[in-house]
């Protein structure tokens, strides 16, 4: 994602110019991982700009600060405004949203003691990770070598900055290969998700997709396709999927705020279903694309206008 930057940055109560948005090198969380953030998409609907899951995606921070006992100094309501605001401020119509909070400057022992816990949301331009040709025909994955961290680790839940370095990995050694991205499997061996996306599998007329228990971040995406699936009555079940399955589905597609909704055509080289996007994934797609657009009623209040 190459940065286009904007015109603030909201940074502990205040919009500050993108270029004084700064940390000392001596940050906590630049050491030890001490961070937790979201990614979030504004987009622009019928109706005018609009942010996508946005009571969700602060609540998830917030849940993410309590595993890794960070506390915050505002509330759930004051952090949904100021994101709105640094939109409105930033004059975009779409754009990427990225709230951050981290354990700043003081003390550099592993344990924080009473660092100030800052917090910022930066806003900006972005057209997605994947290319309008990889959502319609799909991309090609690996299952990576390198599994989720085990549950008595990392909080996997937790969408912390730590945590990253495992994605980081998955991603890279995918890339290397010439993968688009990798499938991360748990420490039990069961299907876990992709570096920065969850995963579902169409198996038998079933939508399967791994439990929150598989080592998976719990997506907001994630949420919002089980409730376009049950609306489409498609059954879905979240199960533990044996890696043998993403190479016997009919269809396999990963899900995200940055990958949207995202088909599969091949795992390790191997062709998923028709090789190509296929026909549940695509109703999906266009479900989901069409709520996002404000074309559809957004029945699940998906959509929260800034
Ligand atoms: C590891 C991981 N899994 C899954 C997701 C998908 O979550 P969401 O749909 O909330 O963006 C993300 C993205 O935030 C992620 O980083």
């Amino acid at each position: 994602m190459k940065l286009e930057p904007s015109k603030v940055i909201w940074f502990n109560g205040e919009l500050v110019p993108w270029e004084k948005a700064t940390v000392h090198v001596l940050t906590h969380a630049l050491h030890y991982g001490s961070g937790v953030f979201e990614g979030i998409r504004a987009y622009k609907t019928v109706q005018g700009t609009a942010v996508m899951g946005l009571k969700e995606h602060v609540a998830r921070l917030f849940q993410s600060c309590k595993l890794i006992n960070l506390q915050l100094r505002w509330t759930e309501s004051q952090i949904s405004d100021a994101i709105r605001a640094t939109v409105r401020e930033n004059g975009h119509d779409a754009c990427y949203i990225r709230p951050l909070a981290f354990s700043g400057y003081g003390a550099l022992g592993v344990h924080p003691g009473d660092n100030p816990v800052e917090l910022a949301i930066a806003t900006f331009p972005w057209k997605g990770h994947f290319t309008p040709e990889s959502l319609a025909q799909g991309v090609d994955v690996c299952v990576s070598s390198r599994r989720r961290m085990a549950p008595d680790t990392h909080p996997a839940m937790a969408k912390c900055t730590g945590n990253y370095v495992n994605s980081m990995l998955i991603v890279a050694e995918a890339r290397q290969h010439g993968y688009a991205d990798g499938i991360a499997l748990d420490y039990t061996g069961y299907v876990s998700e992709g570096s920065g996306q969850n995963i579902f599998l169409l198996y038998d007329g079933r939508l399967l997709t791994p439990p929150v228990g598989a080592s998976i971040l719990a997506g907001y995406t994630r949420r919002c396709i089980l409730q376009v699936a049950k609306d489409l009555d498609i059954p879905t079940v979240e199960q533990a999927i044996p890696r043998e399955m993403l190479y016997t589905s009919s269809e396999v597609f990963l899900c995200g705020t940055a990958a949207e909704v995202l088909p599969v055509r091949s795992v390790d080289r191997r062709q998923v279903g028709s090789g190509a996007r296929g026909p549940v994934t695509e109703k999906i797609q266009k479900r989901f694309f069409a709520t996002l657009r404000g074309e559809l009623d957004d029945k699940h209040h998906w959509l929260t206008p800034v």
